[in-house]
């Protein structure tokens, strides 16, 4: 198949061609498009055709379930059993925008969307190009992100056609995300709201809100054992080809553990890669240094993530040294990324 790749305005989406990319998606294709967090790789959620290609293109299991995106809260109601309270209060906080929420699903939502399970993810994003394509669509994506299974989650368009190029009708270029991290996952279908994805709606943004919310014991304790409630959240992910290890502890300390291993790895014929502030990028001798921005602006940080991650790739290095970002409110989600992406290594070189 050849894909066809448009570029689109945020601000205004020429209406032919999200006429043309709804059509795709309603006979049964499948379209790339960029939302505020990360591209999503989009098909008919209703069709269970199309969510077996959304497997199929993405090189993923079909055990791990795809969120259904809408273009109006109203739009929730038919395809879910009960709205609770706390659905309508989010909802009321935070959509459209970066959180996904999970619901009973009815019979109208097939099982080959959601994995097998008895429950729905749904996110209205406030992208105005994915909820345009939504509208066009007939009020129903499923879109994982666009990313083939196991690499980082799309930040540009550019990244879509790298991963899925000649495996969707359709790429959109809306330009490069805000946000870069995917959506916050809340889980209402317990007794307690449980996070089971951190994202850029944080935990205390969350609280505020709902009063007391838990997040799934697997995000703070990965290696636990226990498998986690978002059955995507299992899979290695996001890993890049070089080896990353994360270094914590002071700045001193971490800066000089850095150069030391980029020093040997250099005597050895490995090249090597950090992944740093504007503060610190100065200070490295590694072959390839990349910051995501200034060390107190979380959020340039969460968007640049994943686009480095993939750069690394492209610049061929065996070792990828990363400095630590749990502090600040995303500290959270960012870290909960990082770790995937170095397989949990850890350097711990704080002094006590
Ligand atoms: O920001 C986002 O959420 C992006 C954009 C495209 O909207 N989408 C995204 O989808 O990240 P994906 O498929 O890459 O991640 C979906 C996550 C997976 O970890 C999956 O296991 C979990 O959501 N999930 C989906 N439905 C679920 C359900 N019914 N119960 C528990 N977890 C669910
Ligand atoms: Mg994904």
């Amino acid at each position: 198949m050849t894909t066809e790749y448009v570029v689109l305005n945020e601000e205004t989406p020429d209406p032919a061609v999200i006429e043309r990319a709804g059509q795709i998606i309603k006979n049964g294709g499948l379209v790339a498009f960029p939302t505020e967090t990360v591209y999503g790789l989009g098909g008919d959620a209703l069709n269970p055709a199309s969510s077996k290609k959304i497997y199929a293109a993405k090189g993923r299991p079909s055990d791990n379930p795809l969120i259904v995106h809408v273009c109006r809260f109203e739009d929730i109601g038919p395809i879910v059993r009960e709205i609770p309270p706390q659905a309508v209060q989010l909802a009321e906080a935070f959509w459209p925008g970066p959180l996904t929420m999970i619901f009973h699903k009815n019979d109208r939502v097939p099982a080959e969307t959601t994995g097998g399970l008895d429950t729905v993810a749904i996110r209205f994003p406030s992208n105005t190009i994915a909820q345009a394509l939504i509208k066009a669509s007939g009020g129903y994506i499923a879109a994982p992100s666009a990313n083939r299974s196991g690499r980082p989650s799309p930040t540009l368009a550019r990244y879509c056609m790298e991963d899925l190029d000649g495996r969707v009708e359709m790429v959109i270029d809306g330009g490069q995300v805000g946000i870069g991290l995917e959506s916050t996952i809340i889980d209402l279908t317990e007794e307690e709201p449980v996070i089971l994805r951190p994202g850029f709606i944080t935990q205390k943004k969350l609280a505020q809100v709902l009063g007391n919310v838990d997040v799934d014991r697997t995000i703070i304790t990965p290696d636990s054992g226990i498998a986690p409630k978002a059955p995507g959240m299992k899979y290695r992910h996001y890993a890049p080809k070089g080896e990353l290890v994360i270094l914590e502890g002071s700045r001193g300390n971490v800066v000089a553990e850095i150069n030391k291993a980029a020093a040997k790895d250099r005597e050895n014929g490995i090249r090597s890669g950090v992944i740093c502030t504007d503060e610190t990028r100065d200070m490295y001798s590694a072959d390839c240094v990349k910051s995501a921005g200034a060390r107190g602006d979380e959020e340039s940080i969460a968007r640049e993530l994943f686009r480095i991650l993939r750069e690394f790739d492209d610049e061929n290095v065996g070792h990828i040294y990363s400095e630590s970002f749990r502090e600040g409110d995303l500290g959270q989600a960012i870290m909960n990324r990082l770790m995937k992406a170095a397989g949990h290594k850890v350097i711990d070189l704080s002094d006590e």
